[in-house]
């Protein structure tokens, strides 16, 4: 979703943010825009609707100079998609500028007392109130310090804003309230970002800003507050992601990159942290009541958990979509444990269960990529994916990830330490599901017309028919639905007729003879089956062979060619796989 980017140094700051901006493309966005402050104490603006690169060739931002700016990608949410709703945003006297992610719930009352003092609103958005906020406490006050903290205490919601002044052209200021916003520590320069990523290149030394805390940097240095304006130490954290894993290498897009990533990245989740490893045993042991939640594919990781834990471990547990958890107030106790599971840790949704689990005096472990992420700070133990920067906005080597990491606790809650060695083994058999490429990509080329698909599979392939689905709608945008194999006669067999293609997740495991019964009954009535499988069958009309395997790591296999299909059904019909229309990589509003 929006993306800030904030820059104070020595050198221009207008590519310094253009170079931030594109970096932060992935998280989905609509319009874009930067701010300096010039020699001459004047703050310019260059912003519109439309892509970075647009932004980049206006002749416009080859006269933005200045030391000190900020930058926004805006994903809409108050107020269209126009010019004059994108950010920075200025106050009326243009004195003040200002980026915000998130959501001002109080904005409308704030705009009417501000336009009743005479302010002069340009855009519809919420955000425009903090430039105002900030200029009039500004000029009453003539210090940054207790004007920030006179202006978020009057702001009600979940933000993260950026802001420059004229007054005070060497410094910028920024505040978090449920929203990321990191520091990033230059030499002689500084930054701030809702995401390390958009600044990686130029530092890689960061502090994470927690909620209620203010900052102030110059080029030399960054003091933090609390909302009550008392100083904060905080350490700085050297993060582990490498500039080179954000470029797209020899690919070419970010998704197929990050899809030939896996082979990689299905070990990496393996090595963790043994004492967070126990950890994470002896609170699910222990818990009176497991519960997991998540959104989209990693509430479909947290489904397959399920299935995990209660077959080799015999341990219940509930999954609970985050998005839904408001329904499930009063339910979980001092005794009950939530394991939340995110890519991003980002989440709005997933955020707001953990929130309410806390209420209920659960405790909170997670399953996280992004390090840092508010999910991390939010949980009493976490588990990283440690699988790099994924930018594609479709979850893929996360998912895996995930996966491998719920395997590994599966089988160490079963005590089944023999099998955990297999788990190695995973890295070599990704690899030649990966050389499933041509065919798959060949098939899809031939198939992608189609205007419905359905995936179909028993118990653990049940979530990657979910997942085949979600992955095939949001990448191409054609319209595919998941469901237990053993559920299509109840109605939606309805549906099938000559040529629909059906997608029959049916590797050989204790399933595999009533899900070919149901590709039987598929094909009976014209359906076209895509059989993925170790094993052959004449009921296949397409056939992609998966690796034989131990029965635990088929789903982290099937995963491979469905995530192909996805990417080239995408490519068939042209669209961009990295960036599909209306969705953001970290969906930080409910
Ligand atoms: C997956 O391809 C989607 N882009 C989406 O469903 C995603 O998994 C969901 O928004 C949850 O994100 P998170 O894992 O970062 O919490």
């Amino acid at each position: 979703m929006c993306g800030i980017m904030g820059y104070v140094g020595g050198r221009e700051a207008s590519s310094i943010l253009l170079d931030g901006l594109r970096r932060l493309e992935y998280r989905g966005y609509d319009s874009a825009g930067i701010g300096t402050i010039d020699s001459k104490h004047k703050l310019n603006v260059v912003k519109d609707v439309g892509k970075v690169e647009q932004l980049a060739q206006k002749t416009e931002l080859g006269g933005l100079r200045g030391i000190a700016g900020i930058a926004h990608t805006r994903w809409a949410t108050h107020g269209g998609v126009t010019s004059e709703n994108a950010h920075p945003h200025l106050s009326c006297k243009q004195e003040v500028a200002i980026v915000h992610n998130g959501i001002i719930e109080n904005y409308l009352e704030l705009r009417q007392e501000l336009e009743g003092r005479g302010h002069r609103f340009i855009s519809e958005t919420d955000s425009e109130v903090i430039a105002h906020l900030i200029e009039e406490v500004y000029e009453r006050k003539k210090d940054l310090l207790s004007t920030l903290i006179d202006v978020v205490q009057r702001l009600k919601g979940a933000y993260a804003f950026a802001a420059i002044l004229v007054d005070a052209p060497n410094v910028m200021v920024g505040a978090r309230q449920d929203a990321p916003l990191v520091v990033g520590l230059g030499k002689s320069e500084n930054f701030l970002a809702s995401d390390a990523l958009a600044f990686i290149g130029n530092t890689d030394r960061v502090v994470f800003l927690d909620n209620r805390e203010l900052v102030l940097l110059t080029e030399k240095n960054v003091k933090i507050y609390d909302f009550a304006g008392n100083l904060i130490q905080k350490p700085a954290t050297q993060i582990a992601w490498e500039l080179g894993s954000v470029s797209r290498r020899e690919f070419e897009h970010y998704t197929l990159k990050e899809i030939h990533e896996q082979k990689d990245a299905v070990l990496q989740a393996l090595r963790q942290d043994p004492r967070s490893v126990d950890y994470f045993v002896d609170a699910v042991q222990g818990a009176g009541k497991v519960y997991l939640t998540g959104c989209g594919t990693s509430f479909h990781a947290a489904l397959l958990a399920k299935l995990l834990f209660t077959s080799y471990a015999k341990i219940p547990v509930e999954v609970l979509l985050s998005s839904e958890f408001e329904q499930y107030e009063g339910m979980l106790d001092e005794k009950s444990l939530l394991i939340a599971v995110s890519q991003s840790g980002e989440t709005a949704d997933v955020l707001s269960a953990v929130k309410a689990a806390k209420k209920m005096g659960a405790r909170v472990l997670s399953i996280v990529n992004a390090m840092g992420s508010t999910l991390v700070r939010e949980s009493a133990c976490t588990l990283l994916n440690n699988c790099g920067p994924e930018i594609g906005v479709a979850a893929t080597k996360s998912f895996t990830a995930q996966l491998m990491i719920f395997n590994m606790l599966a089988l160490r809650l079963g005590h089944r330490d023999d099998e955990l060695s297999e788990l190695w083994s995973t890295g070599s058999l990704v690899e030649k599901a990966l050389g499933l490429e041509d065919q798959v990509r060949e098939m899809t080329e031939r198939i992608h017309v189609a205007n419905d698909f359905y995936f179909v599979g028993r118990s653990i392939h049940h979530p990657l028919a979910l997942e085949g689905a979600l992955k095939l709608k949001e990448l191409s945008y054609i319209h595919a639905e998941g469901m237990a194999a053993g559920e299509l006669k109840h109605g939606s067999l309805a549906l099938i007729s000559e040529g629909v293609p059906v997608v029959v997740l049916n590797p050989e495991d204790a399933t595999y003879a009533d899900t070919l019964s149901n590709a039987s009954e598929v094909k009976a009535r014209g359906g076209r089956i895509i059989g993925v499988s170790n094993k052959p069958s004449k009921v296949y009309d397409e056939y992609i062979e998966i690796p034989a395997a131990p029965p635990v790591l088929y789903p982290v296999l099937e995963a491979v060619p469905l995530q192909m299909m996805a990417y080239y059904a995408a490519i068939s019909r042209q669209q961009n796989p990295d960036y599909p229309r209306n969705l953001a990589k970290s969906v930080t509003v409910k």
